[in-house]
């Protein structure tokens, strides 16, 4: 057994401590989503630092727990508060809290990120199912030894985020009259948000929306054969167009905050009917 399988038994005993449950549905909250996590019958709630392994997040508007519970009928575990590659964890710790949910007995993850919009025709609240993804972070998560046990050396990524899933989500989305976009979600490593001339380049090369999160994990579960969902909340425009504002992270939390309650109807009828 390597060292991550021995850290990942470690994290899952150290939860099952707490908690019976074993989710079958991941979630992962992006920034000013944490109350996606409000309707959830919580089992168990647990901050990070009592989890060996994993990171302390240090981002504002990212909490920094686990909870187990219910959430429509299915048992389902929420990370509120991700961890990201700009704040300086290795890529290894990025997607460790993805591995111990899938050890805990997660099959699916979703995903969710605040985003700016490339595509000149998203507005700031939109919704977007995320489609396919660009790793722009000058990193991937699988760089390093491979565990055998935990997924293949090359994994393939045609389909990482599930069609059939994605076809769930817009039929969901159709009957709650929830507007959706859908589009290519281009990571960027950040902390700086882009420039202009990166932001033109981003869309030139196929993107829809651009964030800082969100390709390690789903990486990470792929290669681990977890079926994946993704959803950006478009939080201000990134067309790099003349006429873009500046940018401004209190703005970004501020528009994730409103969106994110639609976000939070749309995941819950998404989670209730999901097979
Ligand atoms: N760029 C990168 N990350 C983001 C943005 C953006 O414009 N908005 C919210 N997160």
């Amino acid at each position: 057994m390597n060292e991550t399988t021995k850290s990942i038994r470690s994290a899952r005993f150290a939860i099952r401590a707490k908690t019976q449950v074993e989710p079958q549905i991941a979630v992962i909250l992006g920034s000013g989503l944490g109350p996606l996590a409000d309707k959830v019958e919580v089992d168990a709630i647990l901050p990070y630092s009592e989890i060996p392994g994993i990171a302390q997040s240090t981002v504002h508007g990212h909490a920094g727990r686990l909870i187990v519970g219910s959430l429509a009928g299915k048992d389902v575990i929420f990370m509120q508060g991700r961890l990201h590659y700009y704040e300086g964890h290795p890529m290894s710790d990025v997607i460790f809290p993805t591995r111990v949910m899938h050890a805990l007995g997660a099959k699916t993850l979703i995903v969710t990120n605040a985003a700016g919009g490339l595509n000149p025709d998203f507005t700031p609240g939109d919704l977007m199912l995320i489609t396919d993804h660009i790793n722009m972070m000058g990193n991937n998560a699988l760089i390093g030894p491979n565990d055998e046990s935990l997924g293949p050396r090359f994994p393939d990524m045609t389909d990482t985020y599930t069609p059939e899933l994605r076809q769930l989500v817009l039929q969901r989305a159709d009957e709650e009259g929830i507007a959706l976009q859908q589009g290519v979600y281009a990571a960027w490593s950040g902390p700086t948000f882009e420039t202009p001339a990166e932001r033109r380049f981003l869309r030139l090369i196929g993107g829809d929306a651009v964030g800082m999160s969100t390709v390690p994990e789903a990486t990470a579960a792929r290669h681990m054969g977890m079926s994946v969902l993704g959803f950006s909340v478009i939080t201000n425009v990134a067309t790099g167009l003349a006429d873009q504002p500046a940018d401004d992270h209190l703005e970004v939390l501020a528009v994730a905050e409103v969106a994110g309650r639609r976000l939070a109807r749309l995941l819950d009828r998404v989670i209730a009917s999901m097979p």
